[in-house]
């Protein structure tokens, strides 16, 4: 997720943004710059890469009065990480940088090149400056213009603009991304995306909700609500512990990176889905053309979001799927043919097995898509198509939220396929999309779940191991949960197909046998129930999880009831990933950096 700062006083101003930018580095980032006014003067810097490079460009710059100025830090979701799309993007007097996504950005783009506006970056973000420009022409109050260009903007954004035609105020708006403004007695306004840089510059903050926006200028916060009426500018005190302010008061990383699944998967879908149906701008109408066989290749939690995808392929495009751990498939001679596409699947994008699994496919002659969290990564640099799963940063090593993006974005590449395929029936395809559209809001964390599982974890510290059991999808998912369980609590555990029990591992079934079962009921619900009454008719003690209640179960966990399987199983994630961590937690270990892991494996 990209990070935004702003400032507006007389202290030195490129400091004051840089340091800030280096309060919001946990983010993630690939490129960031910065832009000052002062006296009708605008200064601007960019560059890749770290914050240094950012620091030696404008090393030579200060300010000596009153000045205004914004910084961005850049996480790459729309154009490659390079300068001309690094942030703040300029018009001929204006400067803005934007953390979010402009869904109808290529519909403003083409009116705004139609009116002969020249583009220089990739970004969405560089239309709102050329379309505030366009507005001030005819408006010419520039607060004025600024609200006529909010109204056209459909998706995400927290802006900051700072013009020539105002060289007194910074307009800001929020909607769907963070953004606080603050305040002190010397007059000073100050504006990040999360709270860290604020924090010992700021008396007071305004966690700016919404619809809401305005300006600032040394007299004051001028704050508007969606419905254009002036709010009262409310203002809370900030936490004094930054590494807190990092984890957005969360205890661990992984805890932070569970709770903004809801967020993190609306950045996902946003300008994925129109018209009820599926668009990658990543990929070309014909990318699918000649292909008969989808073969996926990942390691880890990102090889089983591959395993649940091929359910998905299959069921929906009716093509072929399958899926290899990329450390087995480097060394099996595989056979690979030109009609198949080769996907790799990796949040880092450096994962040396999977990408000398991306190296076969290409020396092959297959073509080659990418599903990845970060731009610019090896993988991305090398596959035919890359597409961004927009997670942000996952500081934590035991992966959440890109497993949830990665799903996601699987899901939709495969409706994609079976769109082009004619596989699926409009009100099928109408059901499936629906259903995407209410992912984020089943990943909002619900207290009194989490309560629950804090209680829980208590009963779950030993024994001699977990099984998870599903099937379906709800057996990668299982796999998915036996792995987060390992990674952080280091205890045994393993994922395993429900229907499989009885073909040997229910010999370890007794009361020291713990079962997590995942009991969808919009798919095989009677099935897998059989299942795990074979375990529990074997005082294997059970935990069942599901909408329906279950009463052979020694623990059980309810979620949300729903009209679709795949609802069920991002709710099911939730938990998964929330049990394991609060077991972590009761044994003391270190969540965010279990033992004898590493957040990318570069190595064999
Ligand atoms: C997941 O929790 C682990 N950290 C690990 O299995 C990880 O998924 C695997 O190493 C693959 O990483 P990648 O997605 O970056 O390729």
């Amino acid at each position: 997720m990209c990070g935004i700062v702003g400032y507006l006083g007389s202290k030195n101003v490129k400091n004051i943004l840089i340091d800030g930018l280096k309060e919001l580095e946990y983010r993630g980032y690939d490129s960031a710059g910065i832009a000052v006014l002062e006296n009708e003067n605008f200064s601007l810097f960019k560059a890749t890469g770290k914050l240094v490079n950012l620091e030696a460009k404008a090393k030579d710059f200060e300010t000596s009065s009153f000045s205004m100025g914004i910084g961005h830090t850049r996480w790459a979701t729309h154009g490659k990480p390079t300068e001309l799309n690094a942030h703040p993007h300029v018009g001929v007097q204006t400067y803005i940088v934007h953390n979010g996504i402009i869904e109808n950005y290529q519909e403003i783009k083409k009116e705004l090149q139609e009116d002969g506006v020249t583009f220089i970056s990739q970004t969405d973000t560089e239309v709102i400056v050329h379309l505030y420009e366009k507005k001030l022409k005819t408006i010419k109050d520039p607060f004025e213009a600024f609200k006529a260009t909010l109204t056209e903007l459909e998706g995400a954004y927290a802006l900051l603009l700072i013009t020539k035609g105002e060289n007194s105020k910074i307009f800001f708006a929020k909607y769907g991304s963070p953004m606080i403004v603050g305040a002190n007695e010397n007059g000073e306004k100050f504006f990040a995306s999360s709270d860290a840089p604020l924090i010992g510059h700021c008396e007071g903050v305004n966690y700016l909700n919404d619809g809401d926006y305005g300006y600032v200028d040394s007299d004051a916060i001028t704050l508007y609500n969606k419905d254009h009426h002036k709010k009262d500018v409310s203002l809370s005190s900030l936490p004094t512990n930054k590494l807190s302010a990092q984890k957005e008061g969360f205890s661990f990383f992984m805890e932070k990176e569970i709770y903004e699944q809801h967020d993190v998967v609306a950045d996902t879908l946003r300008g994925r889905i129109k018209n009820e149906k599926v668009v990658f701008e990543e990929l070309a109408d014909t990318f699918f053309d000649d292909i008969n066989e989808i073969k996926i290749c990942a390691c880890g939690t990102s090889y089983h979001s591959a395993l649940a995808s091929s359910y998905l392929f299959e069921r929906y495009a009716k093509v072929r799927t399958s899926v290899e751990i990329a450390s087995e498939f480097r060394y099996k001679e595989p056979l690979l043919l030109k009609d198949t596409l080769f996907v790799v699947i990796s949040q880092s994008g450096e994962t040396a097995d999977t990408l000398e699994t991306l190296k076969m496919a290409k020396a092959a002659g297959l073509k080659t898509l990418v599903i990845c969290n970060v731009d610019n990564s090896s993988m991305v640099r090398l596959a035919d198509a890359s597409i961004l799963t927009r997670a942000g940063i996952e500081k934590s090593v035991a992966s959440t939220k890109a497993f949830a993006t990665q799903m996601v974005v699987l899901w939709m590449l495969a409706l994609l396929n079976a769109q082009q395929r004619n596989s699926i029936s409009k009100e099928e395809l109408s059901k499936q999309i629906k259903t995407l559209l209410k992912v984020p809001a089943t990943l909002v964390v619900k207290d009194e779940l989490h309560e629950k599982l804090k209680r829980l974890s208590k009963r779950y510290l030993h024994g001699h191991g977990f099984f998870f059991i599903g099937r379906d999808v709800f057996f990668p998912l299982a796999l998915e949960g036996a792995l987060k369980l390992k990674e952080i609590t280091y205890l045994h555990a393993e994922g395993y197909p429900s229907g499989e029990m009885k073909h040997g591992p229910i010999a370890l079934a007794d009361p020291e046998l713990f079962t997590i079962a995942l009991l969808p009921t919009n798919r095989l619900y009677e099935k897998t129930k059989s299942n795990v009454e074979e375990l529990s008719a074997r005082d294997s003690t059970i935990c069942a999880i599901s909408s329906r209640e279950y009463d052979k179960a020694d623990d059980f966990i309810k979620i949300e009831q729903s009209d679709h399987y795949m609802l069920e199983f991002f709710d099911m994630m939730i938990v998964v990933q929330l049990l394991s961590m609060e077991i972590a937690v009761r044994l003391g270990n270190d969540v965010d950096m279990p033992r004898n892991l590493a957040k990318s494996v570069t190595v064999e």
